[in-house]
């Protein structure tokens, strides 16, 4: 089953996963729109052959879901029966935290064995160094950003990117370092609207004619890229400033070949795990090697971002 917000990689993963159980001789049921399809039953056998063609797809063909009534014990009581009289009895959860805080609720009231594989472009995950489509995501970024970069130096502007990450600056982070950004705005670190000014008026003086400042999302700064847009061009008067959100084209595409391999190593991990009777673990990958680590931890833990990369770009905009 996938859940929440769909991942490059997804497709990958059920692949690996309906694979994985045709290896080993073990009956593989598909169930589509995550909790709400859990709900209603809305089943189907997935075969060997059922997976061809997808590796290389983005979305995930289960669809996805984010299901209200799942929030609820009749919900989840529905969900159970629907699950039994079928006679599934273990579950494979792609999804994030929602994904995973509601699988923890459904194993502990009905004690049904699950496992997770983090599945989201947040890369905001406890557990592993990398969630599936991150890689991806990170990559789609770079690519847009290139491209602004073209039209910001033609027209010698200041652009403010704005990306995706929920409450975490890991994509804004990596990717602003990947694409050469002037500056990088992630929630984890406030830079305050002082020395954004002044690292843009440093930047001029110093012979740059455009720049790209990457926000994420989360951004506390205190001003959203709009806010961003006037408040620079009513105190930087040299600058003449665009914006772009991104949006949810960070979401789509063809898996990379890194989220590829990994959904692949993280289905077989998750069904391989399950058939050796352990559960309520999310599978992951720690020093690139598979980890299982428990729901509660991968859902309470927080990610850190990484502060070499924060240095590194300073350096990088002198
Ligand atoms: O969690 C993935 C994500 O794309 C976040 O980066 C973003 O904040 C959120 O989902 C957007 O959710 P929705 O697709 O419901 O608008």
């Amino acid at each position: 089953m996938t859940s929440g917000g769909d991942a490059p990689g997804m497709n990958a993963a059920i692949r690996a996963v309906v694979r994985t159980c045709a290896y080993h001789n073990v009956e593989c049921v598909g169930i589509f729109r995550g909790y709400e399809g859990m709900i209603e039953g809305d089943f189907k056998i997935l075969t060997a052959r059922s997976v061809n063609n997808i590796i290389n797809k983005g979305g995930t063909f289960l669809k996805s879901a984010r299901s209200k009534e799942f929030r609820t014990k009749e919900g989840r009581q529905k969900a159970c029966l629907q699950l039994k009289s079928v006679g599934i009895d273990a579950v494979v959860l792609i999804g994030g935290d929602g994904t995973f805080t509601g699988g923890m609720m459904f194993n502990e009231e009905f004690n049904f064995p699950l496992i997770g594989i983090p599945g989201t472009i947040d890369n905001d995950i406890y557990g592993t160094n990398f969630t599936l489509g991150y890689d991806t995501a990170l990559n789609t970024v770079v690519e847009v950003i290139d491209k602004i970069r073209d039209t910001a130096s033609s027209h010698k502007r200041l652009f403010f990117v704005e990306v995706m990450g929920r409450d975490v600056g890991h994509i804004a982070l990596n990717a602003g370092v990947g694409a050469g950004a002037e500056e990088i705005l992630i929630p984890e670190e406030d830079l305050g609207l002082e020395r954004l000014l002044e690292s843009l008026r440093r930047s001029k003086q110093s012979g740059k004619s455009s720049s790209i400042v990457v926000v994420a999302e989360g951004d506390k700064i205190g001003k959203n890229v709009f806010e961003l847009k006037d408040y620079v061009e009513e105190n930087l008067e040299e600058y003449e400033v665009r914006v772009s959100v991104l949006g949810h084209m960070q979401r789509g595409g063809s898996p990379s070949c890194f989220d590829r391999v990994l959904a692949s190593r993280m289905g077989v991990k998750a069904v391989e795990s399950l058939l050796e009777g352990k559960s309520n673990y999310m599978v992951g990958i720690l020093d690139n090697k598979m980890a299982l680590t428990p729901l509660d931890k991968a859902v309470k833990g927080h990610t850190e971002i990484n502060k070499e990369l924060l240095r590194v770009s300073d350096i990088m905009t002198t």
